[in-house]
């Protein structure tokens, strides 16, 4: 994946964070972006997806991510897994961790200039009741339909809340 355009407000860039990236993140990467294009914000936002470890780099989503995925109608298959690297730090405005663990090592990475918005993207949907996205790596199907499901409803909170920072006006 290539970075985001340079005319883009930092604002409006956001990274999706897990352990592997292969799971959560990606997911949560192709939810938003398929949210953003139906709302007509496909070119004014920006997501990518990284994760903590590097243990999967350069691989496409895990094969139960895509079936649960395509099932809702989204296509994870073009993405592939990175490590996330400092610059991150300097390209989004928003890095969003899919739980407390991912968290805590991306606090431990952060510049001490960064002025974005580090935390939990279940944080943003508070009536969902829970601020992680369980791991489903070591589970079975339903632990996919969960972060489908968990993942859909933050990600349009975040689309309504960046919609009103990015339409114009
Ligand atoms: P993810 O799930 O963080 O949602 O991508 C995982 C994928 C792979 C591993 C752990 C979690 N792993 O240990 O390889």
């Amino acid at each position: 994946m290539n970075g985001p355009p340079i005319v883009l407000a930092p604002d409006a860039s956001i990274l999706f964070v897990c352990l592997g990236n292969i799971c959560r993140s990606p997911t949560a990467a192709g939810v938003f972006r398929a949210a953003a294009a139906r709302s007509g914000l496909a070119h004014t936002v920006y997501a990518d997806s990284a994760g903590i470890g590097d243990w999967h780099a350069g691989s496409p989503p895990d094969r139960r991510a895509i079936q649960a995925a395509r099932r809702r109608g989204y296509d994870l298959t073009s993405l592939r897994a990175r490590q996330i690297v400092p610059a991150d730090f300097d390209r989004f405005g928003w890095i969003m961790a899919m739980d407390a663990s991912n968290l805590r090592a991306l606090e431990a990475m952060k510049p001490r200039a960064y002025d974005g918005r580090l935390g939990l993207f279940l944080d943003l949907a508070p009536e969902l009741d829970v601020r992680e996205v369980p791991d489903p790596y070591y589970g079975g199907s339903d632990g996919f339909e969960r972060v489908l499901d968990l993942v859909e409803a933050a990600s349009s909170a975040l689309l309504s809340r960046l919609g009103n920072r990015v339409r114009p006006g």
